[in-house]
């Protein structure tokens, strides 16, 4: 698989039942990136970063699994990218700790995932305070140019920009690459059920793989505002799956009409997910066809990462 192209790395919490902000925000893009076959690409389940939140072994396991299945069901292909688990391959908490070494206290104090937490007043882990940093590692392990993820996630970016810098101009090396990150602008941000960024911390999600009839109660949970011409909640999520003529023609026809409109977003949502929960109900039933894929990203990925730790460990002096 050594060929040459652009290396693309993302990874993804298993910390909740996937919901269509997780697939129209990041992982739609990261599959069609993946198909182009522009890049080397490389995929993991971050499994070391949900630690930070979810310390439970059978809900690690059977989400980590979900996980790998969802990324499946919605199109990756073994054999084109590097599916894995990040705790199958150690390279990224080593990396991690050689960054903590040169990481300050006080630029990681400017991350908006620590201070939002910080002003929430929440008991914040030296886990989450160096959750960048291993994100950093995750990135730079694979020379990765482009890391397609949602907008809440530039900074990160950034920090695995800075790190690979100042790695390099503290060693006087040039081991790491500094990555791009990669937002699609009209995917940015999905709106929930209340209008507000989807998300499982607020209970405003509408899920990815659930049955039609967990599709049917979130759209009807959608709010409306009954001062506009247009439910803009219901537009905005149904923009997503259906093209902007047909849709202004469909708003257009059924004017305040929200019961209808939200029935046929209902309509074109299942049309477009059931393909997907159809290959996700088959790998249930398949459970080798996921332990394999896991098992070959992971030698993969221990492969590349192995060698890029060695570079690593020539830079600083422990080989
Ligand atoms: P959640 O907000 O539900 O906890 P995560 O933080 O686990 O979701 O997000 C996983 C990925 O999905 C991230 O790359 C994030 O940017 C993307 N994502 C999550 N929710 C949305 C959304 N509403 N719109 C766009 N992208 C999203
Ligand atoms: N922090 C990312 C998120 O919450 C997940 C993630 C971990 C990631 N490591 C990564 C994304 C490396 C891209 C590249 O969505």
């Amino acid at each position: 698989m050594d060929s040459g192209k652009p290396v693309l790395v993302s990874g993804v919490k298993p910390t909740g039942d996937l919901h269509i902000g997780n697939y129209f925000g990041a992982m739609r893009q990261q599959v069609e990136l993946v198909k182009s076959g522009k890049y080397r690409p490389f995929i993991f389940v971050a499994d070391y970063h949900a630690l930070n939140s979810m310390q439970d072994a059978q809900e690690m396991r059977r989400r980590t699994r979900e996980l790998a299945m969802a990324y499946l069901a919605i199109g990756l292909d073994p054999q084109e990218v590097t599916l894995f688990k990040q705790s199958d391959v150690p390279a990224h908490t080593e990396l991690c700790w050689i960054f903590d070494t040169l990481t300050t206290m006080p630029y990681l104090m400017r991350a908006h995932a620590y201070k939002d937490a910080e002003a929430k007043n929440k008991e914040i882990s030296v886990g989450i305070f160096n959750y960048p940093m291993l994100m950093a590692a995750d990135i730079l392990l694979y020379d990765a140019e482009v890391v397609p993820v949602g907008a809440d996630q530039k900074q990160h970016i950034e920090y695995a920009r800075d790190t690979a810098e100042k790695f390099n101009r503290t060693f006087a090396t040039d081991v790491f690459k500094p990555p791009e990150p990669y937002i699609l602008p009209e995917a940015a941000v999905v709106p929930g059920t209340d209008g507000q960024k989807m998300s499982k911390s607020y209970g405003n999600v509408i899920p990815l793989f659930g049955t039609r009839d967990e599709l049917a109660k979130a759209v009807m949970s959608i709010v409306t505002d009954s001062s506009g011409e247009r439910p803009e909640n219901v537009y905005a999520i149904h923009k997503l799956v259906k093209g902007k003529k047909d849709l202004d023609g469909l708003y257009e026809n059924n004017r305040g009409n929200y019961k209808a409109l939200k029935e046929a977003l209902i309509e074109d949502l299942d049309h477009f997910l059931a393909p997907m929960r159809a290959r996700y109900e088959a790998l249930e039933k398949d459970p080798g066809a996921v332990d394999d894929a896991l098992a070959r990203g992971r030698e993969e990925a221990r492969a590349v990462s192995g060698k890029k730790m060695e570079a690593v460990r020539r830079a600083i002096g422990v080989a």
